[in-house]
C-alpha cells in the first residue's frame, strides 16, 4: 500500500474526501456531488485528483444521458464514435450505449463490443486520441462485467532497459478496423466508416501532455509497428501488451449501478471482463473527450 499512501499524503487542499482503490491507481471521491465536482469553484480541484489518480468514481449519481454529456463537456470535446449510428443514441450521439439488451429490455445472448475485453485505450486509432472516458453504470451483472485498469506511467519505468531502449522512439500503427475485425468478428466497418479512421502511427512511448510523465501507448487497437516487418511488430506488441498489464498493478472496477467514473486514456489500458450475456444484464453509457495528438 505504498504508493497509495504516498499519493494520499499527496492530498493538498482538495474540498472533498480522496480514498484511493489501489496501490497503483483510482479513487473514489466523495462529499461533493458530480454537480458540484464540475462547478467552476470546485473543477479545477477534481481535475488535480484526476491528473493524480488517472481514474476518479462517483457513487449514487443521478445522471442522465443529456447530464452526462455535459458533464463531459468539463474535460473537454466530446467525441461522436465512428460507430455512432449503431451504438449512439439518436438525442446524443456523444453517447455511446453498451448493452447487451434486445428490444423488449431482455438479454440477447450478444455482447455489444468484443473489443471492449481486450487492453486498450480509448480512440487510440484517432489522430486525437482520447484524453478521458467518462462511463456510468445503468445496469450492472452480479457476475462479470467488471472494468480492469493497467498504469502506463509505471509500465515504462518499470520496463527492463533493454526494452525501453527497444522501443524509444517508435511508432505503433493504431487501426480500429484491425482490432473490430479481429475481436468483434462481426457488425465490421464499412468502407466509409473505414475511410473516416484510417490508420494512424502513434509514439509506444508517450509524454502526457499534462504532467509530463512518460507512458506506454499500446494496447489493443495497435496494428504494426513503424520501419519493422509485420510480424516481428506484430510479435513486439503482444508481448508488450502482456508486459505492461501485470495482475498485481491491475486495478478491477466491480461496478454497481449509478457510478460514474472517468479514467485518463493517456496513461492508463483498460478491458472488460465477460459475463454471461444471454442471462444477465448490463448497461453502461459511456462518453470519450477528444485529447490531444500523442507526442
Ligand atoms: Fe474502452
Amino acid at each position: 500500500m505504498a504508493q497509495a499512501q504516498t499519493k494520499a499524503k499527496n492530498v493538498r487542499d482538495w474540498p472533498f474526501t480522496v480514498r484511493p482503490l489501489h496501490p497503483v491507481l483510482g479513487c473514489e471521491i466523495s462529499g461533493i456531488t458530480l454537480e458540484q465536482a464540475v462547478s467552476p469553484a470546485l473543477f479545477a480541484k477534481v481535475y488535480e485528483a484526476f491528473l493524480e489518480y488517472q481514474l476518479i468514481v462517483f457513487h449514487d449519481v443521478d445522471l442522465p444521458p443529456a447530464t452526462q454529456v455535459a458533464f463531459a463537456r468539463n474535460f473537454g470535446e466530446v467525441q461522436v464514435h465512428v460507430l455512432s449510428d449503431q451504438y449512439g443514441t439518436k438525442e446524443h450521439p456523444e453517447i455511446y450505449m453498451l448493452s447487451n439488451l434486445n428490444k423488449d429490455g431482455n438479454p440477447s445472448g450478444k455482447h455489444p463490443d468484443k473489443g471492449t475485453l481486450y487492453w486498450h485505450t480509448d480512440g487510440s486509432w484517432r489522430e486525437r486520441t482520447g484524453q478521458a472516458t467518462m462511463m456510468y453504470s445503468e445496469i450492472v451483472p452480479d457476475v462479470g462485467g467488471e472494468t480492469e485498469f493497467a498504469d502506463m506511467y509505471s509500465a515504462y519505468d518499470l520496463l527492463p532497459a533493454a526494452m525501453q531502449r527497444r522501443i524509444e522512439g517508435r511508432r505503433a500503427v493504431h487501426n480500429l478496423d484491425f482490432s473490430r475485425t479481429r475481436r468483434h468478428g462481426e457488425d465490421l466497418l464499412t468502407v466509409e466508416q473505414k475511410a473516416k479512421v484510417p490508420p494512424i502511427a502513434h509514439p509506444i512511448v508517450r509524454t502526457h501532455p499534462e504532467t509530463g510523465r512518460k507512458a506506454i501507448f499500446l494496447g489493443d487497437h495497435a496494428e504494426e509497428i513503424e520501419g519493422m516487418a509485420y510480424d516481428e511488430g506484430r510479435a513486439l506488441i503482444e508481448e508488450l501488451n502482456a508486459m505492461i498489464t501485470p495482475p498485481e498493478r491491475v486495478y478491477t472496477h466491480h461496478w454497481s449501478p449509478r457510478q460514474c467514473m472517468v479514467w485518463d486514456n493517456r496513461c492508463t489500458l483498460h478491458r472488460a471482463t465477460g459475463f454471461d450475456e444471454a442471462r444477465l444484464k448490463r448497461v453502461m453509457r459511456r462518453c470519450t473527450i477528444n485529447g490531444d495528438r500523442p507526442f
